[in-house]
């Protein structure tokens, strides 16, 4: 069969699905979860709100939420035998592939497939929304030497995880703040990690191998990771007064700005503006971060340098300091940005398997045909 279109690297502008789950405007910095802005979902809403409309195409009603979040709150734990498993991993390890083990291990005690089912589909939701944060937060203490703390089933959702994480009751501005920060990262179209969520789930497999490909996917430092590098950047750069030199060398060896630039979006991510807006909220309660007035100064500097390619700052450019400002250690940023997408990831598990079609895309041949095989003896 011929290709049926041009050859796009990287899929640009390829559509690979009919999708209602968001939508993206990246000349008008515009993001929306089923139609709803994301400003009004991160004034008004919460994560489990969101993952909720996310995944059933609709806001809850009060019994519907509530039952969500009960149903949420009693599965927050997991198996021994998994926090066993745990205990076992190096504890120099990255929690990113601690967390890839772990959410491929929970497949091995839920039943493998019933996916006409929409009761499997909600208990698997339920589970692996429940139960990735505790696995996050699990492997944070067992690399410490210390026993993980069991959920608390008087806090919610976010609360809980940066009690589990921190063993202290977090202050309920870090809470909220946490909580608008994963609503922000729950889902943005057809982003790499989630069409590795798509491609996988194409196949019809279960959902937690769908979500450990995603996992694997969400880690690299061109997505997901760049959280992570950018505060190691801003560490690097160190005063305001070497940013510019910073930027210079990078530009100069043609090296990416970490937490700069995006496939979609050709203006400041609308996400790093409200991101920008939370950390103000927290320095203001909890004392300023001197690398905030670097990564001004990097945002300003880069506008002046790569704003004609449409190069602006993305999520991952202030989240880190968000982040930071939490207590959460630098090689965890990118299991939160997971703890989030993962409602993103289910959504889209949902949409593919009701319209399903197996991804199977084709390629250019660029190599020799009708080679000959020449005997190892005889190859130099
Ligand atoms: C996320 O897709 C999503 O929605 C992802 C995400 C989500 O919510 O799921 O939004 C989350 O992954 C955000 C992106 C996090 N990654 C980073 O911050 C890493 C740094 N950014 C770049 O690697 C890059 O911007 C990408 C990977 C994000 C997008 O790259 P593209 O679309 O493939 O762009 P490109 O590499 O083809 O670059 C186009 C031009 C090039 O210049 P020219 O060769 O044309 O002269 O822009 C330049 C690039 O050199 N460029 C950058 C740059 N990003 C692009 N130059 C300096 N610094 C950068 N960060």
């Amino acid at each position: 069969m011929t290709s049926v279109c041009e050859y796009r690297a990287g899929l640009e502008g390829v559509p690979v699905t009919q999708s209602s789950i968001s939508f993206v405007d990246g000349q008008k910095g515009i993001l929306e979860y089923r139609g709803i802005p994301i400003e009004e979902l991160a004034a008004k809403s919460t994560f489990l709100e969101s993952t909720y409309l996310l995944i059933w195409g609709k806001l809850p009603n009060r019994q519907e939420l509530e039952e969500f979040k009960r149903d949420i709150q009693n599965h927050r734990r997991i198996k021994y035998r998994i926090r066993d498993m745990m205990k076992c991993f190096p504890e120099s390890g990255h929690p990113m592939d601690a967390l890839q083990a772990s959410a491929a291990a929970l497949g091995l005690f839920y039943s493998r497939r019933d996916l006409d089912n929409p009761v499997y589909i909600r208990d698997a939701v339920v589970r692996l929304v429940a139960k990735i944060p505790t696995m996050v937060a699990a492997f944070q203490l067992m690399r410490k030497g210390n026993d993980p703390v069991q959920p608390r089933d008087d806090l919610d959702y976010s609360a809980n995880f940066l009690y589990m994480l921190n063993e202290r009751e977090p202050d309920p501005l870090a809470a909220r703040v946490f909580d608008v920060s994963l609503n922000l990262h729950a889902e943005h179209t057809i982003n790499a990690s989630t069409f590795s969520a798509m491609v996988t789930a194409s196949t019809l497999t279960d959902p937690y191998a769908i979500i450990a490909s995603a996992v694997g996917t969400l880690g690299g430092p061109l997505h997901g990771g760049a959280n992570e590098e950018v505060i190691d950047m801003l560490e690097q750069i160190g005063s305001v007064e070497n940013v510019r030199p910073y930027l210079e060398d990078r530009l100069e060896r043609k090296a990416k700005i970490m937490g700069f630039g995006h496939r979609v979006y050709k203006v400041k991510d609308p996400r790093a503006t409200i991101l920008q807006n939370l950390a103000e909220q927290l320095f203001e309660k909890f004392g300023r971060d001197k690398y905030y007035d670097i990564a001004i100064e990097m945002e300003r500097a880069v506008e002046e340098k790569l704003s004609h390619k449409g190069i602006y700052p993305n999520v991952d450019f202030y989240s880190g300091l968000v982040y930071r400002k939490l207590g959460i250690p630098t090689d965890l940023f990118t299991p939160v940005f997971a703890i989030a997408r993962v409602a993103g990831w289910l959504a889209h598990w949902k949409e593919q398997i009701e319209q399903n079609r197996i991804f199977r895309p084709t390629q250019i041949y660029t190599g020799e045909h009708q080679v000959t095989y020449i005997p190892i003896e005889e190859r130099e």
